[in-house]
């Protein structure tokens, strides 16, 4: 199983980040090839709508999403891995998801059919309802493009860079996450 992790929070070693290297090692574990893309490493403009895609067959932005898309068409599951931001995804992610629309065809069919999707969310309030917005949005975006939505990790309460490695459960949540998608 070719794994992709989408890091989308700016936060290495951030909450997103171990949870994301936790599903991501366990996955290897099970014999999965993984691999790991910090949105914030890489330019990706957000998505101008000129439909290019739509009549060439590519994206006519030209940045790092080429490769970006490359490595997501090979991967048989995405793992995408976002904080709460204003009650939706980072914008970093945001970007990401809006290119993805090249990935579809002038009828709406999808390159991205039949892989597993797979997300990961924190936020830093503890009221899990913060999350609801991310989730359905992933739901959403999985089930358009007739990707098989495996699994979540939604983790409430985590505010400072690193407060996840204390929360034993939620990092086992997203160990298991890992082996559930090999
Ligand atoms: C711009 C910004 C907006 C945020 N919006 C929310 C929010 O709406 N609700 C919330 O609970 N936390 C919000 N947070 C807090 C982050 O979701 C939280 O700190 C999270 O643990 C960050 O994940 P990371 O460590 O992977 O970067 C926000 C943080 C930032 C920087």
């Amino acid at each position: 199983m070719n794994i992709l992790g989408i890091a989308g929070s700016p936060r290495k070693g951030g909450n997103t980040d171990l949870l994301l290297t936790e599903a991501l090692n366990s996955a290897a574990q099970k014999g999965g090839k993984t691999e790991k893309l910090y949105l914030d490493d890489l330019k990706i403009r957000p998505c101008r709508a000129c439909m290019v895609c739509k009549s060439e067959g590519v994206c006519a932005v030209e940045d790092d999403m080429q490769t970006v898309t490359e490595k997501v068409k090979e991967a048989e599951a995405v793992i995408v891995a976002t904080p709460v931001y204003w009650f939706s995804c980072s914008a970093q992610t945001k970007a990401f998801v809006d290119r993805l629309f090249a990935l579809l065809a002038p009828d709406y069919s999808s390159q991205l059919q039949g892989k597993k999707g797979a997300l990961i969310a924190v936020c830093a309030q503890g009221d899990p309802s913060v999350l609801i917005g991310v989730e359905k949005l992933f739901a959403d975006i999985f089930a358009f493009n007739g990707m098989d939505y495996v699994g979540k990790v939604l983790c409430p309460g985590l505010l400072e860079q690193g407060a996840v490695k204390t929360n034993q459960e939620a990092l086992a949540r997203a160990r298991d996450l890992g082996k559930r998608l090999c």
